[in-house]
């Protein structure tokens, strides 16, 4: 089972100048969440702070049994293993081919032969669609595939805990639907705890378990998927709708001269769309933490936007995914 990852009243601050403060949020366990918030915000100072590269100012991060922050550099290191990472820019050694960039964390970190080495990262690479480009550097490959080689190199150690860090950004929409496809099927197979840093709203609103917002210093909202995809407060609403309207400004926030005209304005906010179905594993079966849609809803009397969950029903899904997914197997190109 993956592993519980306890976030309480962490601050993070770089000489006096606050990034957020006091957040505090439990990624569930073998569960997808996904982490949102304007640009700038201290989304990847997150994930730093999560994996142990970067110490926040206070505040715990309980990990089966052991509170991060409060680790010697020698303890960290070990807690490290946990996890798998997929850094905002790939972070390739330029260097060093494919495979030898996937091997790394192996030859680094474990005393695996070199055949042994190459069962694995194999594995991995054919996991991501990679068998065949082995021998390419980094700069001869696309920035698709730079992607994909990160989440192999950041799987090869079969992580308990990953954390992506806008996988899909510079993906065409295509490639982005496969890779999102992709993070529900490694999700299923492995159990481990996903953390995933996205601008994307459609990946929000169809990939996650969970979802949180951060926002001007603070976490605005973390909680179930359809707790926020029906939520009417403005910041969540705006956020996940990808909306002018509301107080996120250009420079994050409006300010109040700005809000108070479009109050004037009158300006009325559209209705919440509807809240669409989660996207399924490939293999046909569940995710880790299937939820009937609109549980969550029912469970707390909230009535979801009209049309909510009228998608195709996860078997319809699959139905239509598998031709797709045997092409791709014979060109796995791109
Ligand atoms: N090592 C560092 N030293 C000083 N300031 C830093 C450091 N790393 C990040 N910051 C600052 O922290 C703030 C948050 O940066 P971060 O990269 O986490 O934003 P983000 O939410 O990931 O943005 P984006 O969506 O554009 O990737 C920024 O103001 C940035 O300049
Ligand atoms: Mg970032």
């Amino acid at each position: 089972m993956g592993v519980e990852v306890v976030v309480q009243g962490l601050t993070k601050s770089f000489g006096g100048q606050p990034v957020w403060s006091d957040i505090t949020l439990s990624l569930p366990a073998g569960e997808i969440s996904v982490l949102l918030g304007p640009s700038g915000t201290g989304k990847s100072v997150f994930l730093k702070t999560l994996v142990g590269l970067l110490r926040p100012d206070r505040g715990d991060i309980w990990i089966e049994g052991r509170n991060l922050p409060r680790l010697s550099e020698r303890d960290l290191y070990e807690v490290r293993k946990l996890f798998g990472v997929l850094f905002q820019d790939g972070a390739l050694f330029g260097s060093m081919t494919i495979y030898d960039n996937v091997a790394f964390p192996l030859r680094e970190h474990t005393r695996k032969s070199e055949s042994e080495i190459r069962a694995v990262v194999t594995e991995k690479l054919d996991m991501v669609g990679l068998v065949g480009a082995e021998k390419k550097l980094p700069g001869e490959i696309s920035g698709g595939m730079r992607k994909r080689a990160g989440l192999a190199r950041a799987l090869v150690l079969d992580p308990q805990i990953v954390l992506f860090d806008e996988p899909d950004s510079g993906l065409d929409p295509v490639r982005t639907a496969y890779l999102n496809q992709l993070i529900i099927d490694l999700n299923q197979r492995t159990d481990a705890t996903f953390l995933i840093v996205t601008h994307d709203i459609n990946t929000a609103r169809t990939v996650p378990d969970n979802i949180g917002l951060i926002y001007h210093g603070h976490l605005a909202m973390f909680g179930p998927r359809e707790m926020l995809l029906s939520s009417t407060e403005p910041v969540v609403r705006q956020f996940l709708n990808a909306q002018r309207i509301g107080p996120i400004g250009m420079a994050e926030e409006k300010d109040a001269e700005e809000l108070q005209a479009e109050a004037e304005a009158g300006v009325e906010l559209p209705p919440l769309p509807p809240i669409p179905v989660q996207l399924q594993p490939s293999n046909g079966l569940r995710r880790r933490a299937e939820r009937q849609p609109g549980q969550w809803c029912r469970d707390h009397g909230v009535v979801p936007p009209a049309g909510s969950f009228d998608g195709p029903r996860p078997d319809e899904q699959l139905a239509a995914e598998l031709p797709r997914r045997t092409r791709a197997r014979e060109g796995a190109a791109g």
